[in-house]
Parts: C-alpha cells; sequence; structure tokens
C-alpha cells in the first residue's frame, strides 16, 4: 500500500516535471532558456581612450562622423504601410478579391553589429562593469556583474556571412538598402565628432544600397521622459552619453524605429542568423497579406508587471523582457498569453514598428538606457512590434463592427434596433472552421491576380483575415467552437463601453464575436465587419494619430467614421502567419558545428548562438565555424566587400 502511494506520488511528480519544464523554441537541439549563470570579470588591464583629437589618426575599424544635432525623439507621424498602398482596398478587405498592383514591394535588411574583439568598445564595457560594481553591487561575489558575459560578444566572422547569405538567397531587386547599425564612441573630449564602428572588411565607398548608421543616429529619448523641462536639447545630449555605445541587444534593438529613411517593410537580422536557400519577397510581405510572422504557438509568454521578482530566472536571457513586454500589451489590449516569436531573423513593418514605439515611447527609452542585461524592465521592440499588429488588427475588427456599422447613427448609444444587429445569432454555440479563403489555391490565386510571386519557402497558415488566432476554442469530435455569454459580453452601456469591454476588459467576448463575424463573412473576405458602402463619414477628416494610450481604459476611438476609414484601418495591420523550415541552434560544445544543416538540409531560416563556455572547445568551434561558412559563401564576395 505504502510503496503503491509512493510509486503514485512519483509517477504523479514526474508528470508535473514534465508539464512545467520549459520547453524550447525551434528545434530539439537545446534546452531553452538556458540555466542562469553569471561569468566572472577580470579587472580591466588597460584602459585604452580614444584619440583625443578629431584630427587625430582614426584607428582601423572605425570612421568619423557628425551624428544629429539632437536627441529627442521627434513627434509620432502617421505613414502609410505596404499593404495600405493596394489600389484596391475595400475590394481586398471586404472580399478578398486581389487586383493588379502597379509596384512591388520592398524590403531594408538591418544588422544589429558589434565587433567583440574590438578593443576600444572592450575597454568601454569593461571600464563601465567595473563602474557598476564599484558603484556597490552588493553580495559575496562583487566581481560577479551580469549582462556582460563574453560570449555575447565573442565572433567567428558571422556578420560577413550573413550579410552574404542574405545577398546570396534574395531575388534581384527585393533588398532595396542593406543597413548596419554598430556603436560609436566620443572622438575627442569636446567637439560633438563621434567615431563609429565599421566592419573592417566593409567598402565604405559603396554607399550605394549600404547604409551604416551608429547608436548615436538612432538613440533618442521623448520628451516626456526627461527629468526636468528645462534645456531639453542639453539633457537629450546627457542622456546620449549614458546610454551609448550600448552593450545591450534590447536595448539597441528598442531603438530600431528611429533609423531614418526605412522601407515600409524590415528584416531585422543578427550577425548570427543566416538564409540558407533562394526566398521571394512574399516570404517576407506582400501588399495583400501583410509582413510574415513567424510565431511559436507551443511556447506561452506570461505577462511580468514591472518591479517583480526576478528569483530563479535568468536575468541575462531573454525572458523577463519578453514577459515585462507582455504586460505592456495587456494593459493596452487585455491581458492574455501571447506565443514566442521563432528564434530566427524577423519580419517588421516598420510604420507599425514606429507607432508601437511611439505608444511606449518612455519605456523604450528606460529600456535603452540600460546598458546591459538584465539591468531593470526592458522592453523587447521586436516582440512588441510583431504582436501590436496583431492585436491592432483584431482591435480593428471590433470596432468596425461595434462603432461604426452597429452605431450606424453614430449617436454613441445602441437603439433597440441596434442591440438586435449586434447580438444577433450569437446565443448559440458558434461553429470555428477555416475558410476557403485561407486554402493555398486561393492564396495563390489572389497573388497571381495581383501579379505577385508566390512565396518559395514558406506556407502561410493562418491569415489575418482567418480571425484572432489565440482564440480558446471548445472542441467536440473534429468540430471546435466557442460560446459567448451574452448577457456579461453585452451588458447595457454606452457604444464605447461595450465596445472596450468586448474587445479589451473580457478579452473571451470579442474573440467570439470575430470568429461569429467571419462565418457570417462568407467564403473570404471581412464584410460582415464593415459599414455599408454607402455610409459615409460623419467627419470631415479621419483623426491624425491612432490611439497612442498605453491603456485601453485612456484610449480613444471616434464613432461615425465611414467604410473608407474602416477598411484603411484594417489593412494597415494585416499580417499573415506563416511557417518555414528554420532552426535554431545553440552552441554548446566542441563538435557541435558538424550538427548545423549541410548542403542539403531543406532549412532556410537559421539562427546560430555561441553558448561555449569551456575555452577548450572555443578554438576548435572557431575552426569549425569558418570551414562551414566557406563551404557555404567561401566563393562568394559581396559588392560592399573590400577587395
Ligand atoms: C587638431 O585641431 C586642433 C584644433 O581643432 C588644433 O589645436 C591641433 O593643433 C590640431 N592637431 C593636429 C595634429 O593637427
Ligand atoms: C513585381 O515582381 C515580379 C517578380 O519579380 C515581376 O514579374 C512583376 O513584373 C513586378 N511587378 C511590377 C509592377 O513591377
Ligand atoms: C574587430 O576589431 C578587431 C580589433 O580592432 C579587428 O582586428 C577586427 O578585424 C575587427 N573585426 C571586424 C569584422 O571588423
Ligand atoms: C575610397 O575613396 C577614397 C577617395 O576616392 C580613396 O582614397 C580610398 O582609398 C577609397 N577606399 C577604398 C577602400 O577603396
Ligand atoms: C481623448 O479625448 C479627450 C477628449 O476629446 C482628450 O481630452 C484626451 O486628451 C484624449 N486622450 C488621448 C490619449 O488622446
Ligand atoms: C546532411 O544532413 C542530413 C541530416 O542531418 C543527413 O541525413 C545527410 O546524410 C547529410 N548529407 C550529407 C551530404 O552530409
Amino acid at each position: 500500500m505504502r510503496r503503491r502511494t509512493v510509486l503514485l506520488l512519483l509517477a504523479l511528480f514526474t508528470v508535473v516535471i514534465f508539464l512545467f519544464w520549459p520547453r524550447q523554441p525551434g528545434t530539439s537541439v537545446d534546452r531553452y532558456p538556458p540555466r542562469p549563470q553569471v561569468v566572472k570579470i577580470e579587472p580591466p588591464p588597460k584602459i585604452i581612450v580614444p584619440p583625443k583629437e578629431a584630427n587625430g589618426t582614426v584607428p582601423t575599424g572605425w570612421r568619423p562622423f557628425m551624428p544629429p544635432a539632437s536627441y529627442l525623439l521627434p513627434p509620432f507621424a502617421l505613414e502609410p504601410t505596404l499593404s495600405q498602398r493596394l489600389p484596391c482596398v475595400d475590394q481586398w478587405v471586404s472580399l478578398s478579391k486581389a487586383c493588379e498592383m502597379t509596384e512591388n514591394g520592398t524590403i531594408d535588411a538591418v544588422w544589429t553589429w558589434i565587433n567583440g574583439s574590438e578593443p576600444i568598445l572592450a575597454d568601454t564595457r569593461e571600464q563601465e562593469v567595473a563602474a557598476w560594481t564599484a558603484k556597490g553591487v552588493k553580495g559575496p561575489r562583487p566581481a560577479l556583474f551580469l549582462g556582460s558575459r563574453q560570449t555575447h560578444f565573442r565572433t567567428h566572422g558571422e556578420m560577413i556571412n550573413s550579410m552574404r547569405s542574405v545577398l546570396k538567397s534574395m531575388p534581384s531587386g527585393l533588398v532595396q538598402k542593406y543597413m548596419l547599425l554598430t556603436a560609436d564612441v566620443a572622438a575627442d573630449d569636446t567637439a560633438e565628432l563621434r567615431l563609429g564602428s565599421v566592419p573592417i572588411w566593409l567598402d565604405m565607398n559603396q554607399t550605394g544600397g549600404l547604409q551604416v548608421f551608429h547608436h548615436s543616429d538612432v538613440f533618442r529619448i521623448p520628451e516626456s521622459s526627461l527629468p526636468s523641462d528645462t534645456d531639453a536639447e542639453r539633457q537629450g545630449r546627457e542622456w546620449r552619453d549614458r546610454t551609448v555605445p550600448s552593450f545591450n541587444s534590447l536595448a539597441i534593438e528598442s531603438q530600431l524605429a528611429n533609423i531614418p529613411g526605412l522601407s515600409p517593410t524590415i528584416f531585422y537580422l543578427n550577425d548570427d542568423c543566416f538564409l540558407l536557400k533562394p526566398v521571394s519577397a512574399a516570404d517576407f510581405e506582400t501588399p495583400l497579406y501583410g509582413p510574415v510572422f513567424r510565431i511559436q504557438f507551443d511556447l506561452r509568454v506570461r505577462s511580468r508587471p514591472p518591479g517583480s521578482s526576478l528569483l530563479g530566472i535568468d536575468k541575462e536571457g531573454e525572458w523577463p523582457g519578453l514577459e515585462y513586454t507582455n504586460w505592456l500589451l495587456d494593459q493596452r489590449f487585455g491581458n492574455r498569453k501571447r506565443r514566442y516569436l521563432h528564434h530566427i531573423a524577423k519580419v517588421l513593418p516598420a510604420p507599425i514598428m514606429r507607432e508601437a514605439s511611439a505608444v511606449w515611447a518612455d519605456e523604450l527609452a528606460k529600456t535603452a538606457e540600460t546598458r546591459f542585461r538584465g539591468q531593470g524592465s526592458q522592453a523587447n521592440l521586436v516582440f512588441l512590434a510583431t504582436w501590436y499588429t496583431i492585436e491592432k488588427h483584431r482591435e480593428s475588427l471590433l470596432y468596425s463592427f461595434i462603432m461604426l456599422r452597429t452605431d450606424a447613427d453614430a449617436d454613441g448609444v445602441f437603439s433597440s434596433a441596434e442591440r438586435r444587429t449586434l447580438i444577433a445569432g450569437l446565443e448559440r454555440e458558434i461553429p470555428i472552421a477555416l475558410r476557403e479563403g485561407g486554402s493555398a489555391y486561393y492564396i495563390e490565386l489572389n497573388l497571381m491576380r495581383a501579379g505577385l510571386e508566390f512565396p518559395k519557402e514558406t506556407q502561410y497558415q493562418w491569415l489575418s483575415s482567418d480571425g484572432y488566432p489565440l482564440i480558446e476554442t471548445v472542441r467536440s469530435g473534429s468540430a471546435a467552437h466557442c460560446t459567448m455569454d451574452v448577457d456579461a459580453c453585452f451588458a447595457p452601456g454606452t457604444v464605447l463601453d461595450v465596445f472596450k469591454r468586448v474587445a479589451f476588459e473580457k478579452p473571451d467576448c470579442g474573440d467570439c464575436l470575430i470568429a461569429h463575424l467571419i462565418s457570417r463573412s462568407g467564403a473570404a473576405g471581412l464584410g460582415a465587419f464593415l459599414p455599408p458602402p454607402s455610409a459615409p463619414s460623419a467627419r470631415p477628416s479621419p483623426p491624425q494619430t491612432p490611439p497612442l494610450a498605453k491603456r485601453w481604459q485612456d484610449a480613444n476611438f471616434s464613432s461615425g467614421m465611414g467604410r473608407e476609414f474602416a477598411v484603411n484601418t484594417i489593412q494597415r495591420y494585416t499580417y499573415v502567419l506563416g511557417s518555414s523550415p528554420m532552426q535554431f541552434h545553440a552552441l554548446r560544445r566542441s563538435g557541435d558545428v558538424a550538427r548545423l544543416p549541410n548542403m542539403t538540409s531543406p532549412v532556410v531560416f537559421l539562427a546560430v548562438n555561441d553558448d561555449i563556455r569551456d575555452v577548450r572547445a572555443i578554438q576548435q568551434t572557431d575552426t569549425d565555424m569558418r570551414r562551414w561558412y566557406a563551404q557555404r559563401w567561401g566563393d562568394m564576395r559581396a559588392w560592399w566587400e573590400r577587395h
């Protein structure tokens, strides 16, 4: 009897461990996230300071430049996304029937890069570590400091090969600009001149389709985040001096939206990301279906309010940032566990990234201030902008239906007739099934009609016109459905009250309402969400900006906007969830390079993390990596490389 209880408990324990063991992204190569670990930092041997005089000799790997005069974030300006440039937005949103495109989209490939073996940067980093340690990082081991472990900075020639891989795999004409974002340091003690880091193999004379930006070019603080309201420009400069150069990828990424002149779509890579096979524009974005996001649906991201304990969590890992960012999204869109983005290079719509950056400008500036991982609350801009797009599409659908279509007279209250339209058909179980409009046949038909190439290496698994992908459904046999508590979801209130309750306060209500209206829209399109074509706008001009509030309680939504505004808003946030052959590969020990994809592997998107802690394995791994690169891109010289 006792024995059976013990066995039972043991089995239960195993099941619990299995259920709660953190799952890993991508492949089965590694457990994720890695164990918390700190690396001992030796005291800096000697401090090398950049040249004192601007006219002194510029060291190899650096170039002098003048950063822009102001470090203040300019006000947000609404720009159209690629999808909004479609000539037939109404026909497309309402019926999913494409028309011929008059232009092809282009993308910018953007890399952030730090030369891990650059002595000036290494010393700046170590001075910073020493300063923090001196400031009293308490505890028994004051020499330990988080966020500066060497593996974040070691390189084996990744950057040159990452860029070659993109040049080789992308169709000609798709990438408009190759952009690098690198560190910079003061060139002298007095003048504004800076020295920007430039890869040694880069031919800076080839400026055509290549642009190099430095941290000082893009790090910006909103005036609202300044400590006092006098002499904003000076405070902005001081803020820059405290934050640049940055060694924290989250801090650097937090400022991506400030890169000047971005195309509407960007492909964002770290130097450890590679493209291994030929791809087409539709693997990244199309004006019809929007940017392609690659999301790992079985990996849930919880919410972490600022200031909560990080006990037992890898402070340097990406999870604290992801969970904090999910909390930010919760405040604006309602609470839920959103999902991890596959650990590979990411596609981002630049105008929406700017919009999200305007909403959370203060949080992103705070993130930029953290020079190392593991300090304070750090927002993850890439996760933020991706889920912002998805949430805004959902919000736009509900806004269009409740506030524009149902409240047809725009008086802000539901008449009894309006209320009947609102809840018609909602008392029953609402079946959920994928529509014909999301089938591969239909998608290819539309791409063909538009004169666009098909994706080469991506399956479109979920279109934004399929509804909201995180809906909780009930399964009965092979069929799935959702149900709504109509009385609770649509309890009396103004139109704005009901919209906010359904959309944000009780997100399940909104999810199921969307599923219902999708099925009412027929085989394709979003017709059931839209005000009738005849509906004019009650206002002379649309709002100049979307609501930029951080909390849904504070967000403003205008009633009386007509159909044109509705379809444009929905189309702005169009996206598609895709799946492609991909792999995330963490190198842990000598010999791991042998498991990287070989020339016959189907993998297209690859990310390689260097997590080697055993110094004896570093040399071997370096040799192996260089051999692997040579096999793939050794015969290639990109036009931006020095000859
Ligand atoms: C560099 O410029 C400063 C003033 O801008 C000047 O005083 C100094 O002599 C110059 N040094 C050299 C080596 O030309
Ligand atoms: C867009 O690109 C495709 C494939 O490269 C090409 O066939 C088509 O003519 C282009 N369309 C326009 C409008 O440039
Ligand atoms: C990084 O810096 C080191 C030291 O200056 C230099 O030898 C190396 O070539 C640099 N790497 C690149 C890719 O620029
Ligand atoms: C770039 O152009 C300048 C002036 O034409 C020349 O002096 C320099 O050698 C060139 N650099 C390279 C890497 O070609
Ligand atoms: C919302 O609208 C009110 C009144 O029109 C205005 O006072 C307030 O500033 C607006 N809030 C935001 C976040 O735009
Ligand atoms: C490439 O890798 C696959 C899977 O890892 C393996 O089955 C195959 O034999 C390898 N091919 C070559 C030519 O090494």
